[in-house]
């Protein structure tokens, strides 16, 4: 087997510029220390050179000087509207591979209300919504409280707790000026979905020419062909009824520890397969590559139908801690193994291997 040089591209909270009037939860979505590491040790053990280098703007000399055969990206980045695409932009100008999502992707699935426009195109389901840029903006006629209302372009949580749930005209005010003060972008106010949360992750890519397609035929086995799917994971939100009804920036950072994940979910084989059916349509026509895992809500109010409320082209791969680790931890494969998934597939895709 080929021993490829592999970079590891991530932003560590520790590396993390500070300013003033910085939110407590800013660089949540940031990497640890530990994680960074855990990657680096995974790579080595799977045969291959493998180093850390900060994804600021040193990475491209940095790269340069480390001539890495393909990157590990996993960067998240600190600033700008499309932040998780500003790694793959440089690494495409100096024409290196790395693994994961490219520029399009990436951009578009940090901004909640743009992929929801394409998930709604497509007609995959996914909760009514409006995006308020002010405050005083009008609510459309066809939203009903209550409502959810969180950031168009954070993640692990941020802006999320349980007064995202709306229950009238002055509680949406309060969340939408709240998000405008400390997350300085648009309002996304969604239909609340009550219901179970579950999440599936995959690693793998499409096999056949319709990307960013829905074939007509929804049953076409190609529709899945070349994705391995995880078993899906339910967070068990019942213990925190009384504070914490979604899955708030709280559970997932603070007491990510105390939670009950649950996996393999317990739900029957039909459900399955329509959540993994919906996680490739999602993975397809936002045109990602290598690895995801896509957020689910399923609506207590109408028989269990899934709604999807995200993509995350970029899922944590913290070990013992992620909810994609845990999931492929559910099937028998281990973190090492599991980051080796992610590399061996970017690397066939770019016939390197
Ligand atoms: N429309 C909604 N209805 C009910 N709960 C929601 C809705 N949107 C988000 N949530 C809750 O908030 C959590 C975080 O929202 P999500 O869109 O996945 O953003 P993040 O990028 O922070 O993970 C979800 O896991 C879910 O618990
Ligand atoms: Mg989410």
């Amino acid at each position: 087997m080929k021993r490829f040089r592999v970079a590891v591209l991530a932003n560590l909270k520790t590396n993390a510029p500070v300013f003033e009037g910085m939110s407590d939860d800013q660089w949540d979505d940031l990497d640890s220390e530990s994680t960074v590491v855990s990657l680096v040790n995974a790579i080595k053990e799977g045969g291959h050179h493998a180093e850390f280098l900060e994804a600021d703007e040193s990475i491209i000399d940095t790269v340069r000087q480390f001539k890495p055969d393909i990157c590990f990206n996993i960067a998240e980045s600190h600033f700008g509207d499309s932040r998780e695409a500003q790694i793959p932009a440089i690494l495409e100008k100096i024409q290196i591979p790395y693994t994961g999502s490219k520029i399009l992707t990436l951009a578009l699935t940090l901004d909640k209300p743009m992929t929801k426009r394409v998930l709604f195109w497509h007609e995959l389901p996914t909760p009514e919504f409006q995006v308020f840029e002010r405050a005083d903006e009008p609510l459309n006629d066809d939203l009903r409280f209550p409502l959810f209302v969180k950031p168009s372009r954070e993640g692990t949580g941020m802006g999320v707790s349980g007064k995202s749930i709306v229950n009238d005209e002055r509680e949406l005010r309060d969340q939408i000026t709240e998000i405008f003060l400390r997350y300085k972008q648009p309002a996304l106010a969604e239909r609340y979905i009550e219901g179970r949360e579950v999440t599936v992750g995959l690693v793998g890519n499409l096999d056949g020419p319709a990307a960013r397609r829905l074939p007509h035929d929804e049953n076409l086995p190609r529709m899945q062909k070349g994705l391995h799917f995880f078993p899906p994971m339910e967070v068990d939100l019942e213990p925190f009824k009384d504070s914490d009804v979604v899955y708030s920036n709280r559970l997932k950072v603070d007491l990510a520890d105390q939670l009950n994940y649950v996996c393999p979910a317990p739900l029957d084989a039909e459900m399955v397969e329509d959540l993994n059916w919906y996680a490739a349509a999602v993975f397809r026509v936002t045109g990602a590559l290598d690895v995801s895992r896509i957020d689910f809500r399923l609506d207590a109010s109408n028989n269990w139908k899934p709604y999807i409320l995200e993509i995350n082209p970029l899922p944590g791969l913290s070990p013992g801690i992620s909810d994609i680790v845990i999931e492929a931890a559910a099937e028998g494969i281990d973190h090492h193994e599991l980051v080796n998934m992610i590399l061996d597939t970017a690397l066939r895709r770019y016939g390197m291997k």
